[in-house]
């Protein structure tokens, strides 16, 4: 029997007890041994909860018992999460995570401290919810050279682009339904801003490369400046408006960033639609593979979790192999990535931005008062001229 620790009784950590208990048959068939719940660490008590009695607070009962092997860190947050995941891997204990805000900024460290320990630090469950996308990066894709990856990583933020785009409606007052529904969070900043996406897509860099992109070294934009109107243009040019969450490799520079674009119906990702998520990785010899499916919520990203325990548990005092190592990577800046745009500007302005742009296909949409148009394809910081003499009233870049 091996026995598991859950480390935070909140959403995903009551998942986690939830899965273990409803699929036992099959975890335990596919750990080759009985996974135990032992304790669950928490500030609170759960009276009601069948697993009241192996509610603990102290975590020194769980880093103390040589008998605990697997913990799973459902607490989220950087603190206490890190100390205790590092403390838990010194002692030779794997650690199963969902924590992107951790993963991102110290996974190569607590990869390391896993491997000299002989332990495991997996996260599965921290990027795409329940889609497996670390695993295939990590086992499954090693004859390739992975030179894009291009993801919707963030269910809010795509639960409010398809529903403004289904029904016309503002970007506040979706974000305020999905508030009261319990979609978004009360504070939605990590969403709507892109944070959340940002760490994500460092996470998968980071397993592209191989070596560490710092979440802080990308670009990010989020939803927050994108309105109806800019819907009204999309739907004219028969594409959608999706939170992209990107890195490429291209010439040997690597370029990652987080933006909102405007998309084609016939990308792939723009079938991605409420609070799924869907990562597209290009390898050079497979072309392009695409993840599909729930990238939160209770049950999935519990699953993600439980798939880790069941790896741990069938590699007890062995390492599993994953390349991130500490060695930060030097991302190029976006200003020399090359791409069209999408710019709206008050009608006057319509001859002097034809001038500026000197070539731009003109979108023709039922919104007064303005002049849109595509620009040829150029880089961010040529755009970024030529719009600031302009003076535009926004733009939003066109993933080809
Ligand atoms: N807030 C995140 C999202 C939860 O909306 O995707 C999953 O990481």
């Amino acid at each position: 029997m091996i026995q598991v620790a859950v480390m935070g009784y909140g959403t995903v950590g009551s998942g986690v007890v939830e899965v273990i208990e409803k699929n036992k048959a099959e975890i335990n068939k596919k750990s080759g041994e009985d996974i135990n719940i032992k304790y669950i660490l928490d500030l609170r008590d759960f009276p009601s909860d069948p697993y009241a009695d192996k509610v603990v607070h102290d975590v020194e009962q769980i880093l103390s018992d040589p008998e605990v092997k697997i913990i799973c860190e459902t607490m989220g947050g950087i603190k206490p999460a890190y100390d205790f995941t590092k403390r838990a891997l010194l002692a030779g204990k794997s650690v199963c995570t969902s924590n992107k805000e951790l993963v991102a900024a110290h996974g190569p460290e607590l990869i390391q401290i896993a491997h000299e320990h002989k332990c495991n630090y997996l996260f599965e469950a921290s990027v795409g919810g329940g889609i497996p996308i670390i695993r295939p990066l990590n086992y499954s894709l090693t004859a390739e050279k992975i030179d894009a990856i291009t993801g919707i990583l963030n269910g809010t933020t795509n639960y409010i682009l398809t529903k403004m785009e289904r029904e016309g409606a503002d970007f506040a007052s979706v974000l305020k339904e999905a508030q009261d529904k319990g979609y978004a969070e009360r504070n939605p900043e990590a969403d709507v801003e892109g944070y959340d996406a940002c760490r994500k897509i460092a996470i998968l860099s980071s397993l592209m490369c191989g070596k560490n992109v710092k979440y802080q070294d990308i670009y990010t934009e989020g939803i927050t400046k994108i309105t109806e109107a800019d819907f009204v243009y999309a739907k004219a040019m028969g594409k959608t408006i999706k939170l992209l969450a990107q890195s490429k490799e291209v010439d040997g520079n690597m370029y990652a960033m987080v933006a909102p674009f405007m998309i084609s119906y016939d990308h792939p990702l723009s079938m991605v639609n409420d609070v799924f998520n869907a990562v597209c990785v290009h390898g050079n010899m497979l072309g392009d593979s695409m993840y599909y499916g729930r990238g939160a919520g209770k049950l999935p990203t519990a699953s993600a979790v439980v798939s880790d325990v069941v790896d741990c548990a069938r590699h007890i005092g062995k390492v599993i192999m994953c390349f991130w190592d500490n060695e930060d990577v030097e991302l190029t800046g976006i200003e020399k990535a090359s791409r069209r745009f999408f710019v709206r500007v008050p009608e006057q302005k319509e001859k002097e931005a034809l001038h500026i742009f000197e070539s731009a296909s003109v979108i023709e949409a039922d919104v007064p008062g303005e002049f849109a148009f595509v620009t040829d394809r150029m880089t961010e910081k040529e755009f970024n001229e030529k719009a600031e003499q302009v003076g535009i009233i926004s733009r939003i870049r066109i993933e080809e």
